[in-house]
């Protein structure tokens, strides 16, 4: 069972940035369908891009077994993810990093996690693609990545999650 972790028990602290779009946590039984759909297992490395409390980097590390990363231009919720993983028991295996997901590097993830919008999604769209290595997988919460049409669309919970894979990029003439 995991511990969640109330708002109100942290110090409130302002970003330096405005967020691009507003806290809203995924609900933890959309998380774990997210992470089954992605079959996330042994050797993955997950990236949560917008990480809020951190409940998808610590439930893919308490349940799936995984070091993950979290990222977040919010101080205060890189604050709440840090007592989430301490909650969990999980501060081994995950990390959290208070940083722009459109500046992070995020090379070794070999699952990316989202909960956006859609047109922050078609906006990363580029970095993803050149960043991560053929294979990797990419689940996003709610919204799609407009004309990268997804491989996998599914209504669970009340929900609709995609998942896309990372294609090998075309042989250069
Ligand atoms: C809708 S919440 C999703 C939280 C979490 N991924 C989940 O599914 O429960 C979006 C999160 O993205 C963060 N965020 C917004 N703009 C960001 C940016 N440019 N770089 C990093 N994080 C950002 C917000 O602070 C917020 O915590």
């Amino acid at each position: 069972m995991l511990v969640a972790v109330p708002a109100f028990a942290q110090p409130q602290v302002k970003p330096s940035q405005q967020p691009d779009v507003i806290y809203v946590p995924t609900p933890h039984e959309v998380v774990e369908d997210m992470l089954r759909l992605a079959n996330v297992g042994k050797g993955d490395v997950l990236y949560d891009l917008g990480s809020g409390d951190g409940r998808i980097p610590v439930t893919a590390a308490k349940k799936f077994g995984v070091r993950a990363v979290g990222i977040d231009i919010d101080p205060q919720r890189i604050a709440e993810a840090n007592e989430n993983a301490r909650r969990n028991g999980v501060t081994d295996l995950v990390k959290f990093r208070n940083e722009n997901l459109f500046k992070a590097d995020f090379r070794e993830a070999t699952v990316v996690t989202l909960y956006l919008l859609p047109d922050l999604n078609v906006k990363l769209r580029p970095k993803l693609l050149a960043e991560l290595k053929p294979g990797s997988r990419i689940i996003s919460h709610q919204f799609d990545m407009g004309t990268w049409k997804p491989e996998k669309r599914i209504e669970l919970s009340g929900r609709t999650i995609y998942l896309w894979t990372v294609p090998v990029p075309p042989k250069k003439p």
